[in-house]
Order: structure tokens, then C-alpha cells, then sequence
């Protein structure tokens, strides 16, 4: 090999290098046989590089050419020559020239392919994940860990430039509840007892603000057992953020710094200074998400008075019984069929709309289908206030409550977005979303549950007022979303044991119960604990985001299938007898 270790690489070499003498070594990504010729495209990671063996002249490498397959990997020395006018590729970056090869040699043998090297769509997932090698030679597998690499660089260069130390935290931790199940890693040396895999670093951060770090940063690796989504890994990674001394607009200016840098550093685009910024009571009535997408505006429109004036009885009911009725435009839709209205009545009713009502505007601007007829009285009243047009589709929910209205007709309309292409591919609309509710009613359970995570600091004005009305306290939280996504969540912490101790309380935690599980947190802010914030972007989405596709694994080299399995390697697995007894653990089956 010694004598055939590469000079250059398969994306490097152009029209100024032709008379060189080089070495590549790389996979033979295609081979074409035009008889005496053969054309044999050699890949790596830098790209793609032409080579031709002419047997008329060389025939020593006729029967190694007849050899090659495609995916073996070889060395070949060569020379640089410029490819004549008609014959340049200029698809190829190294479309000037060709290697016309003096020799060849076979590094290593590839068996026939489960599937075509850069034709991923026709295989199936889970064999791509089995074959998870090869389908990152794939050019698109490469540009998306490349652009990954590229991230998280940009990340460590701006917040190491701004101050922040990159400090890890254990991945072996105390189990303490945030919101997902644990995975617990058994001890050894205490039989019974187990470590669990952080689901975010989020106590240790705070721990350190305490420690007098002041400002740190993690690509920190999390862990969450729950059900896979296409945003969602069991493990995934998160930019870890903690700041001490600082309110809530300093911890979303330097994630706006952090974005910019990135975006500017990796994608060349200029983001603006401030993003946009929505109330969570905001962005639910207007969108009907916590997360909207803002590429496309199509916001929930107020129908409640038309409703009340109009003879529309099941709509009027839901408003005695103390509801909200709401619409949405969708432009240019009049022509939609009844199938396909029923199809979206369909998705609203999967977020517990009872039904989902619709009326065209036909071209003499007049309302005519469905419940059109109820609002004959208020024709331009309605078009006008809805901003709607000839050949618009109206659409109306109705019901008792109001986050039904909103959620579903939400849901409707990022159906919409998504089946009518209304999101343009290469805008990144990022906004803040704040003042979230500190607390949440769990039906089921009847009680108060913390919305985010037990340690947001809620806003000053509610102090007074917590324990008789938690449902209208808001916390100092804000998630960053983009594109329909939320790509960041953090809050500003409490800081002070006896406010620790409220929010507990609040959330149905009993102290002795506080005391097992956080305890060490709470003892540690007993000592000078400054006032702290913080933030975690979540790495996966981001790269997602910025690649334009729309699942974690196409942005994760070793990710897990939808079932939690990693195909190639088979994990989880069964383990040793013996194991099982190292740990004292017996398997009900
Ligand atoms: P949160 O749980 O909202 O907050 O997570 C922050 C961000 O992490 C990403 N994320 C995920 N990405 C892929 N797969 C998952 N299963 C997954 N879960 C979360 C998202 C999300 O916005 N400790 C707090 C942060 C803080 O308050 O500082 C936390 O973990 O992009």
C-alpha cells in the first residue's frame, strides 16, 4: 500500500493540475466498459474524480478493470489531463479533467450491494439502517453529517468567543423525574440500585451557575425513553446553555447571536438581530400552535359574533355552554371537493373537534355550500372581517372549549401548509414564544402538574397569587420555534429554596418526597445560589432544519429505527446469564 498511498483526493484536482502524476484512492462508485476503454468513477469523501484506462495502451489493468465492482475500494496512479472542450462535465467539480490511469490496485473487495450507493429513496429504511455504512457514503448522508460538523462547530466558535466554558456533566445520574421515563443503567456494587441516563443536563447546570461558572455551554448527549417521532430520538443532543446574574432577554439575545453566527457562518445567510416574538396566548389564538409555522400566514380568525347573529344552532350551543368559534381562510380553495373537506374535518376531529363546518366564497363575492346559509344576513360583514376573496374556502370550529377550537383548527392549518406546499423550503422563520403558563391541570389525575419543568422561576406579578390561581401564573419561559418546529426550550430557574418549595407543593410534590429526589439541589442553593437561566437548543433539529429534511435520522449517523432498535447493530440486545447475575437481575418473562 505504502507505494499507493494517495497524493490528492477525488474532489481536489482541476484544469491547472493537468500533467501531474497522482495517486487516489477511493471507492469505484460506477464503471462504464465502452470496449477498450474504460471509465471508472472514483469516490470519496471530497468527491468524485474520472478515471479512463485505455487497455490498448496499458494492457496489463484489462483484466483488473474486468474485476472491478462497483464499491471496492482501490488506489490508482495516474496522470492529469485536461479533458478536451466537448468532453467536460460540468456537473462534477472536477469535470476539467480525467486521470488517465497508469495503475490500479485493489485495496479491498466489495460484496454485491443491498442497495444502490446514492439511490436511497428505493430502499427501505430499515434497510438502510442495517447497511448503515453504506448509505452514509451516500452523497446526501455526507453533506448532512458535513453540515452537522460544520454546526457544531460554528456553536463551540461563538459561545467560546462569548465567554462560555465547555464544561461535561456525568451521563451516569440520580433518576429524577423531567418529564420522559428514564433509562437506568443497573449497579453492580449496589445490587438494586441504578444510575439513570440524563434526560437533559439540566440540574447539573444549575449546580454549576452555583459553583460560580457563570456562563456554560454543552454538546450534551440526552436520553429520553419515549415513543420516536420523526423529531424525536431516544438519544439525542442538546447545545446546553446556563447563565448566572441574567434576566430573560439576555438568555434570548445570546441564543439569537448563537443563531446568527451559525446560520451566517454555515448557510451564509443573515438572520435578523431580533426574532419575533409571540406570547404563548398569542401564538395559540392566532395559530393554534405553541409552535407555528410563520412561513405562511393564514392566522385563526375570531367567528364568535357572526355566530351569535347567525341561525346556526349546533355552532350557538357551543357558545351558550360558554365556547368560542373560530375560522380559517383558505385562499384560492373554493374548489375543493367534499372528500377532501371531510379529509381535513378528519384530522381536526384527531385533536377532539366534535365536527368541522365550511362555506365557499363563489366569484360574486357571495357565500354559497355547507353553512352557508345560516349567515345569509351578514355576507360582507363576514368576507370583509376575514380578509377572504372570491374563490376562497372558509372553514369554522366550534366547541365548548376553547383549546379544542384552537389546537384543531391549528392542526388544520398546518395540514394545509404541508399539503398545499405553503412553506417556502429555504426561509427560516424563527420566533420567540413566552410567557408560557407555569402550570397545567391534569385531567385525569386532578391536579396541577409544572408545564415546562419544576424549576422556572414564575413571573414577579403572580408571587401573590400562585396558590389560589395557578392556572393563571406564567412562568419566565420561552421556547425558541422555527419553521413549525420547537427547536429550543429554557426558562429563567428559581434560585431560592422557599420558592422551590411553593412550586413543589403547587405540583403535588410532597417535601419528603422533594427532598429524596432533588434534595441535593435544594440543599446546594441553601449556599449563595446567584439568579440563573438558561436554554437548550436541540442539535438534531437544528441540522434538520438547516438540511430541509424532515426526520432526525437523516441528520444522525447512528440513530435508532421508530421502534427504539438500531438495525445494524441490533440494540437492544439480550445479555449474558452471567451479566444478569453480576447484576442480580432476574428477567419476568
Ligand atoms: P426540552 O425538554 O424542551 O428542555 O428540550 C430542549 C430541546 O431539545 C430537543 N429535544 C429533542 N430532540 C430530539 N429528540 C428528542 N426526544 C428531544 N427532546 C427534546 C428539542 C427541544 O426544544 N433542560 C431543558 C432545557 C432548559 O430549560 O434549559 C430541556 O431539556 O429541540
Amino acid at each position: 500500500m505504502e507505494s499507493m498511498k494517495r497524493t490528492t483526493n477525488c474532489g481536489a484536482l482541476r484544469k491547472t493540475d493537468a500533467g501531474k502524476t497522482v495517486i487516489l484512492n477511493g471507492w469505484v462508485h460506477r464503471k462504464r466498459n465502452h470496449g477498450r476503454v474504460f471509465f471508472i468513477n472514483l469516490r470519496d469523501r471530497y468527491g468524485i474524480t474520472q478515471i479512463t484506462v485505455d487497455t490498448e495502451t496499458n494492457a496489463s489493468l484489462s483484466s483488473i478493470c474486468d474485476e472491478l465492482r462497483n464499491e471496492y475500494c482501490i488506489a490508482v496512479e495516474g496522470k492529469v489531463c485536461a479533458r478536451p472542450l466537448d468532453m467536460i462535465n460540468s456537473s462534477m467539480e472536477t469535470g476539467e479533467i480525467e486521470i488517465i490511469a497508469s495503475n490500479i490496485l485493489i485495496l479491498n473487495k466489495s460484496e454485491v450491494l443491498p442497495f444502490q450507493i446514492d439511490e436511497e429513496s428505493k430502499a427501505s429504511e430499515e434497510l438502510r439502517l442495517k447497511y448503515r455504512y453504506l448509505d452514509l457514503r451516500s452523497n446526501a448522508m455526507q453533506e448532512r453529517i458535513k453540515l452537522r460538523s460544520k454546526v457544531t462547530f460554528a456553536v463551540r466558535e461563538w459561545m467560546t468567543q462569548n465567554g462560555f466554558y465547555e464544561i461535561e456533566t456525568p451521563t451516569f445520574i440520580k433518576s429524577t423525574p423531567e418529564g420522559a421515563r428514564d433509562y437506568l443503567v443497573p449497579s453492580r456494587l449496589y445490587p438494586g440500585k441504578f444510575y439513570a441516563l440524563p434526560q437533559s443536563p439540566q440540574l447539573y447546570k444549575q449546580i454549576l451557575m452555583v459553583s460560580g461558572f457563570d456562563k456554560y455551554f454543552q454538546i450534551a448527549r440526552c436520553y429520553r425513553d419515549e415513543d420516536s417521532r420523526g423529531d424525536r430520538q431516544p438519544e439525542f443532543t442538546q447545545i446546553d446553555v446556563e447563565m448566572s446574574f441574567v434576566g430573560r432577554d439576555d438568555v434570548l439575545s445570546m441564543t439569537e447571536g448563537m443563531m446568527r453566527h451559525t446560520f451566517k457562518k454555515v448557510m451564509n445567510i443573515d438572520l435578523p438581530l431580533n426574532f419575533k416574538r409571540l406570547t404563548w396566548e398569542e401564538a395559540m389564538e392566532l395559530y393554534g400552535s405553541d409552535k407555528p409555522d410563520l412561513r405562511f400566514d393564514m392566522q385563526l380568525k375570531d367567528f364568535t359574533p357572526f355566530v351569535e347573529a347567525s341561525t346556526f344552532q349546533a355552532f350557538k350551543d357551543a357558545l351558550s355552554s360558554g365556547g368560542t368559534v373560530k375560522a380559517l381562510v383558505v385562499k384560492g380553495k373554493a374548489d375543493y371537493s367534499r372528500k377532501q373537506i371531510e379529509e381535513l374535518e378528519a384530522h381536526a376531529k384527531i385533536y377532539k373537534a366534535k365536527g368541522m363546518a365550511w362555506m365557499k366564497v363563489n366569484s360574486e363575492k357571495a357565500l354559497e355550500g355547507g353553512a352557508s346559509k345560516f349567515f345569509a344576513d351578514n355576507v360582507p360583514q363576514i368576507i370583509n372581517s376575514l380578509c377572504a376573496e372570491a374563490g376562497d374556502l372558509i372553514l369554522m370550529i366550534a366547541d365548548s372549549n376553547r383549546k379544542v377550537v384552537n389546537t384543531s383548527l391549528g392542526a388544520v392549518r398546518t395540514k394545509l401548509g404541508r399539503d398545499l406546499g405553503l412553506s417556502d423550503p429555504n426561509r427560516f422563520e424563527f420566533a420567540w414564544i413566552i410567557d408560557f403558563p407555569m402550570f397545567e391541570y391534569n385531567e385525569e389525575e386532578q391536579k396541577w402538574e409544572a408545564a415546562h419543568h419544576l424549576f422556572t422561576w414564575p413571573q414577579e406579578k403572580y408571587h401573590a397569587t400562585m396558590e389560589s390561581d395557578p392556572g393563571s401564573v406564567k412562568g419566565d419561559l420561552y421556547d425558541l420555534v422555527l419553521n413549525g418546529y420547537e427547536l429550543a426550550s429554557g426558562s429563567i430557574r428559581i434560585h431560592d429554596s422557599e420558592m422551590q418549595k411553593r412550586v413543589f407543593k403547587i405540583a403535588g410534590i410532597d417535601p419528603s418526597e422533594a427532598e429524596k429526589k432533588f434534595g441535593f439541589l435544594t440543599e446546594a442553593f441553601k449556599y449563595g445560589a446567584p439568579p440563573h437561566g438558561g436554554i437548550a437548543p436541540g442539535l438534531d433539529r437544528l441540522v434538520m432544519i438547516m438540511a430541509g429534511v424532515t426526520s432526525l435520522k437523516d441528520v444522525i449517523a447512528f440513530p435508532k429505527n421508530s421502534f427504539a432498535v438500531s438495525p445494524m447493530d441490533d440494540c437492544p440486545s439480550e445479555v449474558d446469564q452471567k451479566q444478569l447475575d453480576e447484576l442480580r437481575i432476574v428477567i419476568k418473562k
